[in-house]
């Protein structure tokens, strides 16, 4: 199923409660909430804290991408903060598969993450033990960047595999999305969208409306 994730990193945060509602309105599921830490990422971004607040006002399934340096001590926090899927850099940590297991231990979705750089080869080993795989479309760290077309091979390489493994891993794109490359992306073998600037910048419901519409049609071949 393809699903569209709108990463809040690029809405507007005095009217955050207002745009969360707007996009849920329209039909959309999953939240994109992306963890900086100016460690692992040069930029620096929200937490927890903002996690809680916004889990009591809505039911959206919260997908946590943590692009933070040892990820696994602070596992158990964002778990109780309200994230359903916790999604973590295979570049962050030596302790892939233990990380793995400890968000599994909370109960929590396991996404894991590669940067543009970072070879299919670093995944292989774990997909039948999560939920998603990441592969970003960008250098982590900033919304709006172009979306680099080459790492695609990557998400259809992700594809043949988790296809020849009969597994139902799903398979997140994250990064330079657009109105206008998004069924390229679906064609390249991903089913779940992240788009931050093209959900928040400009009209909500057009582009929401717009990416939803074209992600339905992808799907209906
Ligand atoms: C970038 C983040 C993305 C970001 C995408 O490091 O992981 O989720 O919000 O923003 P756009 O869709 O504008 O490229
Ligand atoms: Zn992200």
């Amino acid at each position: 199923m393809n699903i569209l994730s709108p990463s809040i990193l690029s809405a507007d945060f005095w009217n955050l409660g207002e745009q969360i509602r707007e996009v849920e309105r329209l039909g959309v599921k999953y939240l994109h909430i992306d963890v900086m830490d100016g460690v692992f990422v040069p930029s620096i971004t929200y937490g927890m804290p903002l996690i809680a607040s916004i889990r009591k006002h809505t039911d959206l399934f919260f997908d946590v991408h943590l692009m933070i340096a040892e990820p696994e001590r602070y596992v158990e926090e964002f778990a109780e903060s309200g994230a359903d899927m916790i999604t973590f850099h295979v570049e962050g940590t030596d302790q892939v598969e233990e990380t793995i297991q400890k968000i599994r231990g909370c109960g929590r979705k396991v996404g894991i993450s590669l940067c543009p750089a970072t070879p299919v080869e670093a995944a292989e080993a774990y997909l039948e033990m999560v939920d998603m795989v990441l592969v970003m479309t960008v250098e982590p760290g900033f919304g709006g960047q172009k979306l680099i077309s080459k790492c695609l091979d990557k998400v259809a390489d992700i594809r043949r595999m988790v296809e020849a493994r009969g597994l139902s891993t799903d398979i997140q794109v994250d990064g330079g999305v657009t109105l206008d490359n998004v069924e390229q992306v679906l064609r390249a073998g991903a089913n779940v969208i992240v788009a931050g600037s093209a959900v928040f910048k400009n009209d909500i419901t057009v582009n929401v409306t717009t990416l939803l519409e074209k992600m339905r049609a992808q799907e209906a071949r």
